[in-house]
């Protein structure tokens, strides 16, 4: 079954491939004990690098997808949209991309323009 031609049609496959190559260097992420405002920003930045970044942009500008950054939805939405997908953004399970990961990466999107 093909997917209708759409402006992410091509390189969405592409971005995918990407993600699923940088996966194993997001799997070894170290989980800071403690961190402070710096350490969760990095922290949220590096996780942003290697789950999102591929189709948002490396800063959250857009790329094959929209921007986001300043995050355009609620961060609940935008949970919601990272857990289920959307269109034609998949889902990113909590196996690959842990909750409080997330809302380290969410905040700092919605935090900084
Ligand atoms: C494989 C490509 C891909 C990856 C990886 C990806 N996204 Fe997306 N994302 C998309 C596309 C495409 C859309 C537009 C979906 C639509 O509405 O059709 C989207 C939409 C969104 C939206 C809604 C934007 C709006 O204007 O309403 C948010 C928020 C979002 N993504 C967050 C993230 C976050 C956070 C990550 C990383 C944890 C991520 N995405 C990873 C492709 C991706």
């Amino acid at each position: 079954m093909l997917p209708p031609i759409g402006p992410y049609s091509i390189a969405l496959p592409v971005a995918a491939l990407l993600m699923a190559s940088r996966v194993a260097s997001a799997a070894t992420l170290p989980a800071s004990a403690a961190p402070g405002a710096e350490a969760r920003v990095d922290q949220a930045r590096r996780a942003y690098a290697a789950s999102c970044a591929m189709c948002h942009g490396d800063r959250g500008e857009g790329l094959v997808a929209p921007a986001i950054r300043p995050l355009p939805v609620t961060l609940a939405e935008a949970r919601a949209i990272v857990r289920a997908g959307r269109g034609e953004m998949p889902a990113i399970p909590s196996a690959q991309l842990s909750d409080p990961v997330l809302s380290l990466i969410l905040a700092d999107l919605a935090n900084s323009e």
